[in-house]
């Protein structure tokens, strides 16, 4: 099995289930032409991050990391009439380029994009949001995960998906001793995971044209306001 076998594979499914979008293609044409790194979510996984907010009946989402809005683009199309993202980017360069994709799909009034480190934007976040998110997406700095995720669970309601991108780490993540504070932040988050009673989790691997990773699936089974014991 080689990259360019999971990248061939990654084509056929993407040819075959993922229809050809305009606004898509034209955000990961105008990234690329304004130099912003190919670090977006691969189409497929795109059309999952669709899905899932399409089965969980998301109306509010947010989303850690927009980059130039790829991810994004697909989460807003998710959304009923009414709905909202909120998408947070510590890049101005990247948000620039983002907010022009997301005005060209037609998704302005529906993504609030907000510039800043996430972390230090969530408190506003959390005073102008209407309700509580139905659907987090998880892509931003990896060794801010563990904050984060708990941030995340605050800021959901019971029955609330979080998604957790690049929870593998070429393998890596099963390295106990590793110098990445990426994988070490994957790994005390997958900890939080499992002593959090407020969740149920999983992790999946995945193969494609990205190379080997992963995403942490998490559920939130009880109301996050009684906190954990
Ligand atoms: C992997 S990319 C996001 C990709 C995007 N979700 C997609 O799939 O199209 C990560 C993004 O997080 C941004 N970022 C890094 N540190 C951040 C922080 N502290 N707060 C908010 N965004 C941050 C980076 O500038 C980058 O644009």
């Amino acid at each position: 099995m080689s990259k360019e076998q999971w990248t061939a594979v990654d084509r056929y499914l993407t040819d075959l289930l993922v229809a050809p979008d305009a606004a898509l293609d034209a955000a990961l044409a105008a990234s690329a032409a304004a130099g912003l790194p190919a670090i977006n979510v691969t189409p497929n996984l795109g059309k999952l991050l669709f899905l899932l907010a399409r089965m969980q009946g998301a109306r509010n989402i947010l989303e850690f990391g927009t980059l130039g809005g790829y991810s994004t683009i697909w989460l807003a199309r998710a959304l009923p009439a009414g709905g909202r993202l909120i998408t947070l980017e510590s890049d101005p360069k990247h948000a620039e380029v983002a907010r022009a994709n997301i005005a060209r799909a037609g998704l302005s009034n529906v993504v609030d994009l907000r510039v800043g480190r996430a972390l230090d934007l969530l408190p506003g976040v959390a005073a102008d949001m209407r309700a509580p998110f139905d659907f987090v997406f998880i892509d931003a700095d990896k060794p801010n995960n563990p904050e984060y995720f708990a941030r995340s669970l605050e800021l959901s309601r019971l029955g609330s998906l979080i998604i957790v991108d690049n929870v593998i780490r070429n393998g890596a993540v099963i390295e106990e001793d590793s110098s990445d504070p990426g994988v070490q932040a994957v790994r005390r988050m997958n900890e939080m995971l499992r002593a959090e009673r407020r969740v149920t989790a999983t992790a999946l691997q995945t193969v494609g044209s990205k190379g080997y990773d992963g995403f942490a699936m998490v559920l939130v089974t009880s109301d996050p306001k009684q906190r954990s014991q």
